[in-house]
């Protein structure tokens, strides 16, 4: 009995292809939100000023955690010992943002992603590829991506740093009389305060709740990378992806295996959604703490 058959709309040589849908519009698209991320992150890593805003607490995600530096949020004032003259201009953000960038590079959605719309190998289903041979993620230096798991680990430490931050940033710093608290060495530009009154207390007489625009964006951040971070396919397998079962008993997982991973794998079905909306709201929230700094916008407080 003849068996059905069917052609598959695949063209040969890179880009042919018989599809009539129009399937260059994603890759497009993500090619440009990705490049257009790639370039702001990068010119706003070596800025090294208006990360931060003098009479509040927000502080950019990008310099976060301010591991040296010139602002409140520092743990270790100026620029460490170790910065060779020969480096770029120090800025704290080049310290520790190759880390979530690392988790990103290596995400699978990422690398789905960018493999077709940047690399364009393949750019899309049906449509012809630029080379003939397929090594895949096996040789150098895709197989490098594996290490994907390792910087979970950390990813999940940066989420709990930036709820921190969406926190501390509904806390306003004043003084006694409930002005705010500006006396502060050094200004969002980096350079020192002429104002400064080294007389004067140097640290904020308490804070005070409150909210506004930018506060709301440094709070959505975290909500949003916390999606993204715990819906991750290798936390999927850290927490029921190596059990046969969930019953309980020999060799199975428990019912609080089957919770997590059922959790895990809710927000696992959204990982395409939050991998692209962390990575807007990221790039928006130091956007707008860069802008309220600058002087250019303003932080739109609500109370
Ligand atoms: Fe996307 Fe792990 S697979 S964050």
């Amino acid at each position: 009995m003849n068996q059905p058959t069917a052609t598959l709309p695949q063209g040969t040589g890179f880009g042919a292809t018989m599809r009539k849908d129009n399937w260059w519009i994603a890759p497009i698209g993500i090619a440009l939100l990705l490049l257009s991320f790639v370039v702001y992150s990068t010119w706003a890593a070596f800025v090294g000023a208006y990360y931060w805003v003098p009479g509040t607490n927000y502080l950019s995600p990008f310099y976060s955690p301010e591991l040296w530096g010139n602002s409140p949020h520092a743990i270790w004032p100026g620029q460490p010992s170790w910065w060779a003259s020969w480096m770029p201009p120090f800025s704290a953000a080049l310290l520790i943002l190759g880390l979530p960038a690392g988790f990103r590079l290596t995400c699978y959605y990422y690398r789905k992603a960018y493999y077709r719309s940047i690399w364009l190998d393949p750019v899309a289903c049906a449509v012809g590829e630029p080379r003939k041979s397929y090594l895949g993620e096996n040789a150098l230096p895709l197989i490098l991506w594996n290490i994907h798991r390792y910087f979970l680990y950390i990813a999940i430490v940066f989420v709990f740093l930036l709820t921190y931050d969406g926190i501390i940033a509904h806390m306003f710093p004043v003084n006694a009389d409930g002005s705010p608290f500006v006396n502060l060495k050094f200004l969002a530009d980096g350079k020192i305060n002429p104002a400064f009154d080294s007389t004067l207390p140097a640290v904020a007489h308490h804070h005070v709740f409150g909210m506004s625009l930018v506060s709301l964006v440094l709070m959505l951040n975290p909500i949003l990378i916390a999606g993204y971070t715990f819906g991750c396919h290798s936390l999927r397998h850290i927490v029921g992806g190596r059990k046969d079962c969930f019953a309980g008993g020999d060799g199975c997982g428990s019912d609080l295996h089957f919770k997590a991973w059922s959790l895990v794998s809710l927000l696992n079905r959204n990982h395409a959604v939050f991998a692209m909306s962390s990575l807007v709201v990221v790039g928006l929230a130091d956007l707008v703490v860069r802008l309220v700094a600058m002087g250019i916008m303003p932080e739109c407080r609500f109370f």
